[in-house]
């Protein structure tokens, strides 16, 4: 089994599993930030805010958004450090980057670039480093967590926002009706993209378990590390600490 691999089951793995992920997303950009509203009924901003919380940010602070698709959360991040501050979003995707890039901020910068390869960025040049519903989408977990490690400074926080499998007997019916039935079908529906919202589902079926995650944040050098649900534990919130 590949190190830290983010899947276990039928999709496919390494390069092949990237290109199709980056295909996927430049072709579904324009509808993106629509189906996460009507998918969510609006909870991600609720999610956000937690994993802006958990950041520990404060005003003029840097933080460093990977996989950040259309820049949702780097726009939460932004308003938190405010106009003195700076925060840096990556991803691999330009369709997603252009539809981020269409809603420009003074203290935001957006680069095309791969989180589990983060050339060109300084180690300990963040407060923060943070990942939102991005690292079920990539293989090499063990890669993603040692960049976002190396670019923080030490005492610095790394956050991961997460779609999980609850396991309560509600919300696993809740999630099973919604996640295995709906998303597809209306995803399908508004992006024309059937096979993007199939994906979805299977890759957070695939994806490891939040305290495998925590395991993998802690050996790629996190310290502290401490997970907790949201809404019935669909959504997981890890945050780990770079010893100072
Ligand atoms: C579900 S979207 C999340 C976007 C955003 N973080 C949000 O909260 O809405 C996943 C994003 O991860 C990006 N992505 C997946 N693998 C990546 C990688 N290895 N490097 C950079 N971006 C990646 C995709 O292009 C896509 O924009």
């Amino acid at each position: 089994m590949d190190r830290g691999s983010a899947h276990k089951g039928r999709l496919p793995s390494g390069e092949e599993r990237a290109r199709l992920v980056r295909e996927m997303f430049d072709r579904i950009a324009s509808r993106y930030e629509l189906l996460n509203t009507l998918m969510t009924a609006g909870l991600h901003r609720i999610w956000n805010n937690k994993a802006v919380e958990a950041t520990g940010l404060r005003e003029g602070g840097r933080a460093l958004d990977l996989a950040c698709g259309t820049g949702s959360l780097t726009r939460d991040l932004a308003k938190r450090t405010g106009p003195t501050g700076y925060v840096l979003g990556i991803d691999f995707s330009r369709e997603m980057l252009r539809a981020a890039q269409a809603r420009p901020a003074p203290n935001v910068e957006y680069r095309l670039g791969d989180a589990t390869n983060l050339t060109g960025v300084a180690d300990d040049s963040f407060d923060a480093a943070t990942i939102a519903y991005g690292a079920r989408n990539i293989p090499d977990l063990d890669a993603l967590f040692s960049e976002m490690t190396r670019t923080v400074r030490p005492g610095g926080r790394v956050v991961c926002l997460e779609i999980a499998r609850p396991k309560g007997r509600l919300s696993a019916t809740f999630y099973r009706l919604w996640f295995d039935r709906v998303v597809p079908r209306l995803g399908a529906m508004v992006s024309g993209d059937a096979w993007a919202y199939s994906y979805l589902p299977e890759s957070v079926k695939e994806f490891v378990a939040p305290g495998e995650l925590a395991d993998i944040m802690e050996r790629n050098g996190l310290q502290n590390v401490t997970w907790r649900g949201f809404s019935g534990g669909i959504i997981t919130l890890h945050v780990g600490t770079r010893p100072g």
